[in-house]
């Protein structure tokens, strides 16, 4: 970790983060985290390096030889990267994945998982929402959804619904997490009677224009939905909030930059103010 003094010592190069991925080419990463840099005086520097399928612990190898500090790791290397880690935190054990790794002064890796934080910051804290109590839909079973799990467990909801397309991964997500909550798995189609509170998007379908096949009337009155992806305009699955009726709709923009807040923080102890950072995205979307 450095503190904010070396930002006047010249004599050292500024410490290098990278994100790794494939594809990276419209990663914001570099654009957040260099903003973050420039707001708490960070000497540093952040790139994006794209990385071939199978090359993520060389390409890890050879970015901490030259003197790197830290990585963030997306699509598709977050289950690499987990394996990569000599140590990883709770959280992360707990996803299975890594999206941040931490090349310590002693040369080894500590590897974290930032996204669930950085989705129950977005909710609880930049938009004052409730997790606690409620009635929680998850939909999704694959990655971004595993992710997510144990940090909406910690903030005790009355229960975690998991609804996938393929019934059978919501299930089994659900048994893996039983210990830690009331959570349990569904199909679509069994979700029908039932409503929720809070309804939360981690399936990729936004991503590819499509809408999900959900029963009607899930949604509480007041119920607020949340997509974990983001897009200039709403989303389908906002479009199909705004149907229910849902008093807030948020989409993923906030976590993305929260979870790299999260990160940053991991990497030089100064937790950034996320605010401003969100604003200047959401103009430049
Ligand atoms: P990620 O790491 O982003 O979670 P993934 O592991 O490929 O990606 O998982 C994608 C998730 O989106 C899965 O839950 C998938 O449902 P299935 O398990 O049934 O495939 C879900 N998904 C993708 N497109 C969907 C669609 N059009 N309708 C419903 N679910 C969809």
């Amino acid at each position: 970790m450095t503190s904010a003094d070396s930002l006047f010592d010249f004599e050292r190069p500024p410490d290098s983060y990278a994100v790794m991925g494939n594809p990276i080419a419209h990663s914001k990463s570099p654009q957040i985290h260099a903003l973050f840099a420039r707001q708490t005086r960070q000497r540093m520097t952040y790139t994006a390096i794209l990385v071939e399928p199978g090359g993520l612990a060389q390409a890890v190898g050879n970015f901490c030889a030259s003197g790197g500090k830290g990585l963030n790791i997306t699509v598709p290397f977050k289950q690499d990267a987990f394996r990569l880690a000599d140590e990883r935190s709770a959280r992360a054990q707990l996803a299975g994945a890594v999206n941040t790794l931490l090349h310590r002064e002693d040369g080894t890796l500590y590897g974290d998982n930032t996204d669930g934080a950085g989705l129950v910051r977005d909710i609880c804290q930049n938009h004052a929402g409730m997790v606690r109590d409620r009635r929680i839909l998850l939909l999704g079973a694959g990655g971004a959804s595993r992710g997510v799990i144990g940090p909406l467990l910690d903030e005790r909801p009355s229960q975690l619904t998991i609804a996938n397309r393929t019934a059978d991964k919501a299930e089994i997500l659900a048994d893996e997490f039983s210990a830690l909550g009331n959570i349990r798995g569904r199909g679509f189609p069994q979700l029908g009677g039932n409503t929720f509170d809070f309804i939360i998007n981690a399936t990729s379908a936004s991503l590819k224009g499509e809408t999900l096949s959900l029963p009607e009337g899930l949604l509480a009155g007041n119920g607020w939905c949340y997509d974990m992806m983001y897009a200039r305009e709403p989303t389908p699955f906002l479009r199909w909030a705004a149907l229910q009726d849902a008093a807030m709709m948020l989409d993923g923009l906030g976590m993305l930059v929260e979870q790299a807040a999260e990160a940053f923080y991991l990497w030089r102890g100064v937790r950034p103010d996320t605010g401003p950072v969100i604003a200047q995205l959401r103009r430049d979307l």
